[in-house]
């Protein structure tokens, strides 16, 4: 299913009806439950996959020069980071659609599947924006079980491909279980794909991974029109807060997805494109990003192997973590002592702790020991 840009617009309008009478709580929003609410004080967030480090000096100084021009619409500096990106893998401007986050990316496409009536196939548990977003708008929604370890398991889901379906979602490295599919598999898997079918992969934590930006599907963008990345600047460059990600694929997926997106690509402002743009050229402050993080991983793991904690090792900025060595109320419980973890209503068994810095590990490991039993 390629998308239908005329097909698109023509139900725009039902799209704002449906999301009106579905209600607005956010993609993953603190009303759904997904999000533990900021405490007050400055409790230590190990809840929402932030990056401790950032943002990178380069970054705020860049968006600090920038405030001055913010008085023009910043046309210009979306070529820049186009070019940037164009230039880091080896594609083309016309191949990015720059967004305020990839929550953006992923709602529309799920909007696009529901006003078909279309069919989101996926593996659970995983990130759920796109599945919210297309149940919302009607959607019907598929989930395959991951497998032992955890992983999308890539025969099951190409076997439950039906001529129902209408868009595979998978997320690699997966949220919320940190772990990572072999580059070929994913690689040989998306090329299986019937054509008429669309395949979104969702790259959000891929430079933390350990195959970094090797294991990205990029390179199948050229040859394959059913293929849309999600990427972010929320994640290894540090700027969550200021809204900016993209998506990668053909031009006529772009096209389609620029013109029902808001504001005809100027939804990401001056300041996160100048943060972008200036944190795509200090690789150093990613990979420090990186290494810092696997510093603080392995503070977890140490504990975790001592106390005989099952976990995944995980690909990304958190660790997908069983649940039954601990108190049932862990969370309220590190909560109170000003520690923030989570758990998604799905996430049975599992609770999920985002890395922060390796002093900050080190302060949850010394916390979380008081509810082991
Ligand atoms: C897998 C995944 N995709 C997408 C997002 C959304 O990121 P953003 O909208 O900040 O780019 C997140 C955020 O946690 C995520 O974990």
């Amino acid at each position: 299913m390629a998308i239908n840009r005329r097909e698109w617009i023509q139900q725009s309008l039902l799209a704002s009806a449906a999301m009106l009478v579905a209600g607005s709580t956010g993609a993953y929003g603190c009303a759904s439950g997904f999000r533990e609410r900021r405490i007050e004080g400055e409790p230590l967030q190990l809840n929402w996959n932030e990056n401790p480090y950032g943002p990178s000096e380069s970054a705020i100084k860049a968006v600090n020069e920038a405030m001055k021009n913010a008085n023009r619409y910043p046309d210009d500096y979306i070529v820049e980071v186009k070019e940037k990106l164009s230039k880091l893998y080896s594609i083309k401007p016309e191949n990015l659609l720059i967004t305020a986050g990839s929550t953006e990316i992923l709602s529309l496409l799920g909007q696009h599947v529901g006003l078909q009536k279309g069919e989101i196939l996926t593996a659970y548990p995983t990130f759920p924006t796109m599945i919210q977003f297309g149940e919302r708008a009607g959607a019907t929604i598929r989930k395959v079980d991951l497998d032992k370890n955890n992983r999308f398991e890539l025969d099951r889901l190409r076997n439950a491909v039906s001529n129902q379906t209408s868009l595979i979602f998978v997320c690699n490295p997966n949220n919320p279980t940190g772990t990572e599919l072999p580059t070929e598999d994913l690689k040989s898997f998306c090329r299986s794909v019937p054509e008429n079918v669309l395949i979104c992969v969702d790259e959000a934590y891929i430079e933390y991974s350990n195959a970094g930006l090797d294991g990205s599907m990029v390179s199948l963008v050229g040859e394959m029109p059913n293929l849309i990345i999600c990427r972010t600047f929320s994640k290894t460059y540090g700027l969550a807060g200021l809204r900016i990600g993209y998506a990668i694929s053909n031009a006529i997926n772009i096209n389609a997805l620029r013109n029902r997106h808001l504001g005809f690509e100027l939804s990401a402002g001056w300041a996160p494109l100048v943060a972008a743009a200036a944190t795509l050229d200090d690789q150093e402050f990613i990979q420090m990003c990186v290494s810092r993080n696997n510093e603080g991983k392995q503070i977890v793991y140490n504990a975790y192997e001592q106390w005989d904690v099952k976990y995944d090792r995980s690909s990304t900025n958190f660790i997908y973590t069983r649940h039954d060595r601990f108190d049932k109320n862990v969370i309220a419980k590190m909560r109170e002592r000003g520690i923030l973890i989570t758990k998604w209503p799905d996430m049975h068994n599992h609770i999920r702790i985002s890395i922060g810095k390796p002093e900050e590990m080190q302060t949850f490991v010394e916390v979380v020991e008081d509810f082991l039993v």
